[in-house]
């Protein structure tokens, strides 16, 4: 009985070294490929790749990282289950046009073909592979703080005023990480201990067709019920029928959430070089 399944071993094991060894195409800043059980794919389209890079570096970059490895705010893409199945971009594509609000995954109006260029970006990768600027120390002050104020006066000056409201906010959130983090993912605050910054909860207004209001701090919402809790703890689930009852969500990071696909790499590193100026 024995001999079987030592023969067994032999083989796979000649497999496994077999394919160690099958070449893997190298990439720019990967120092050494490494062959992985992770699908091998035909080589991309340079103009798709090249688009997919373009749209990446802006939209996506800064919170899964450069490498798509994961960054300030998201996950490594690479060893995503969703990104391994994905082909051409469909599998990726719902995360992309819904986001993940509550889990701090912006939505973004993109079409299929942007998309899928992404994705060819993204799978071109190599997913064991080892990228040396990952050696390299993140500075995350690298941007240019006059910029920044030319950014905040564009996007942020709406609601905020630097000599009121964040007014000596440096002073407040003294670590530029966590500053950074309250005006790109101010729900990340909800999820750990990070943040000093307090999120309010998301609340929810539900108004009957009689326009009997009912009001609360949201718990959960699909396309059939709304689930809410009322200041007194009473949790209430109402059912959905299109827009009856309807529902008004109110999260307070929202407007932050809105700005993230609007920023580009610069403006983020620019902003927060000019709040840690707001001392
Ligand atoms: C503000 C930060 C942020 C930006 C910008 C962002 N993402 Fe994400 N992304 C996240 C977070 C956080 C998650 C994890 C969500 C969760 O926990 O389900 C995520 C999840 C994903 C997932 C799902 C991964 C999985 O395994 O479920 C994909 C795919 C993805 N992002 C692609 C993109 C692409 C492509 C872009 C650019 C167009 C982008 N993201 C921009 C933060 C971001
Ligand atoms: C449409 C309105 C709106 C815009 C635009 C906006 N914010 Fe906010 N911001 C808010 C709200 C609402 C809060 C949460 C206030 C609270 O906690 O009650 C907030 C909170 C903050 C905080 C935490 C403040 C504190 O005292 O802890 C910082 C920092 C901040 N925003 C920075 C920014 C920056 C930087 C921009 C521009 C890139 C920006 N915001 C754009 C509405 C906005």
């Amino acid at each position: 009985m024995k001999k079987p399944i030592n023969a067994a071993l032999a083989l796979f094991f000649v497999a496994v070294i077999a394919i160690a060894q099958t070449p893997v195409r190298s990439q720019p800043g990967a120092s050494r490929a490494r062959p992985s059980a992770y699908p091998q794919r035909p080589p991309a389209d340079p103009a798709a790749l090249e688009r997919g890079k373009a749209l990446y570096g802006v939209q996506c970059n800064f919170c899964h990282g450069s490498d798509a490895r994961g960054g300030e705010g998201g996950p490594n893409l690479l060893r995503s289950e969703l990104v391994l199945n994905d082909k051409n971009g469909e599998a990726i594509a719902p995360v992309i046009l819904n986001g993940r609000m509550d889990q701090g995954m912006p939505k973004f109006t993109m079409t299929m073909a942007q998309i899928s260029d992404i994705a060819a970006y993204i799978h071109n990768f190599p997913v064991g592979g080892y990228d040396v600027s990952r050696m390299v120390p993140l500075s995350i002050l690298v941007g240019d703080a006059k910029s920044g104020q030319t950014a905040f006066n564009s996007k942020c000056a709406t609601c905020h005023s630097v000599t009121g409201d964040l007014k000596g906010i440096s002073g407040k959130i003294t670590d530029p990480k966590v500053l950074q983090n309250t005006f790109l993912m101010p729900g990340g605050g909800r999820r750990g201990p990070s943040s000093p910054v307090s999120v309010p909860p998301t609340t929810v207004t539900v108004t009957m067709p009689s326009g009997t209001k009912v009001e609360g701090r949201l718990l959960r919402v699909d396309d059939f019920v709304v689930t809410l809790v009322e200041a007194d703890g009473t949790q209430i689930t109402f059912r959905r029928d299109g827009d009856n009852p309807d529902v008004a969500i109110h999260d307070p990071v929202q407007p932050h959430i809105a700005l993230l696909p609007t920023y580009t790499d610069k403006e983020i590193h620019d902003l927060t070089s000019y709040l840690v100026t707001l001392k």
